[in-house]
């Protein structure tokens, strides 16, 4: 019988049958990172029985654990034991600059979100939005926080290496989180000042990050609700870093009106999201993550470029721009006009 499939096909199917397993992949790294493995093997090899020790796992379970870490790269394997193999060390090891850890622990966190995608497809999103169990939450939101500095440590010096932010005096980080974009552009400018807004429990965070790096004096935080409390006017810059894909249209409508009223004329606002092209299907990280936000959120999901721009412009925003910063994110770039328009009214009524 004749061949009835490709080299390609094959390759194919197997990567089909990879991604298929893929948790396969994830889920030693991730629960390897929440027991504390890549931790305790970050500098130096520990025997099989001294790790038993010192987590307190179970002995057969961690000997094949550590076999297969070893066996993806994680660990190196040596006559003295097992240790975090050097490439991964700058990632997993707790004190490296671009430790990932918490993104982990938040990737794990989402997996019992996941789960549900099937009952939220057949469903809809907002009868499945109930609580999840609660052991789950108190956690998860540290971990969140802590997720977004992983992050954000990274992405605000891209921000930082392609715009100019000398021009700017006193902005606003909106929904800053644990003020990692505010505590870098302050630290590279030095006559800029920033206010860090956000709910009680990520400015907890912000509070302790911003006195770490002694920056009471130039950052402020400010606790509340955008969509329904003051959000402090005067600013020159507001930055909105991975906020719009957890609102609804209306929110962020809401939310941009209030921004407008916040800027000074010739104001800036950078809106930094993982914009989709006009298919809403690239790029593939961004559509994908919309699925994260359907599963998260009561309206959120990743917006077009250009309908986030055109709204900008329904706004009176103008001199509108985009960066790309990396392959899946961009920054819209606009401004207020320096003086504000005049608004046509049309007379009604008697004349004077
Ligand atoms: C995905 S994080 C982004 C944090 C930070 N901007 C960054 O880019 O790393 C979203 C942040 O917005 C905050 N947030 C969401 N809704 C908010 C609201 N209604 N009022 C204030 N903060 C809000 C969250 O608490 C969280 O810190």
């Amino acid at each position: 019988m004749a061949q009835q499939f490709t080299k390609r096909d094959l390759k194919q199917r197997e990567a089909l049958t990879a991604t298929s397993a893929g948790f396969m992949r994830s889920l030693p790294l991730l629960v390897a990172n929440r027991v504390g493995i890549f931790a305790l093997l970050a500098h130096k090899p520990k025997s099989l029985r001294q790790i038993v020790r010192a987590l307190h796992t179970d002995r057969e379970a961690t000997q094949l654990m550590l076999n297969a870490l070893a066996g993806q790269g994680y660990l190196r394997k040596s006559s003295s034991g097992f240790m975090l193999a050097p490439v991964y060390r700058k990632f997993l090891a707790p004190d490296a600059r671009l430790y990932v850890g918490d993104t982990l622990q938040h990737h794990y966190n989402l997996i019992f979100r996941w789960i549900r995608l099937e009952d939220i497809l057949r469903h809809g999103r907002k009868n499945m939005l109930a609580a999840l169990p609660a052991e789950h939450d108190c956690q998860e939101t540290e971990h969140f926080i802590r997720a977004m500095e992983n992050i954000s440590r990274v992405s605000s010096q891209e921000v930082l290496r392609k715009i100019n932010l000398a021009p700017y005096r006193f902005m606003l980080d909106l929904g800053g989180g644990p003020g990692t974009a505010a505590i870098a552009f302050v630290r590279r400018h030095r006559h800029l000042r920033a206010v860090v807004f956000d709910l009680p429990d990520p400015l907890r965070i912000a509070r302790q990050e911003i006195a770490r790096y002694k920056l009471t004096h130039r950052i402020h935080t400010l606790e509340g609700d955008f969509l329904a409390d003051p959000i402090g006017t005067g600013y020159d810059l507001i930055y909105v870093s991975n906020i719009i894909h957890s609102l609804s249209n209306d929110e962020i409508r809401r939310m941009l009106v209030k921004v407008r009223q916040a800027l000074v004329p010739g104001g800036t606002v950078m809106i930094k999201d993982f914009f989709l092209d006009r298919d809403f299907v690239n790029p593939p990280y961004a559509s994908l993550f919309a699925i994260n936000m359907l599963i998260n959120t009561p309206g959120g999901r990743s917006y077009g470029y250009d309908e986030t721009r055109a709204l900008l412009k329904r706004l009176r925003f103008d001199q509108i721009r985009g960066v790309h910063l990396t392959p899946h994110t961009r920054i819209l770039i606009a401004r207020l006009p320096k003086i504000a328009r005049k608004r046509k009214t049309k007379r009604r009524g008697t004349s004077p």
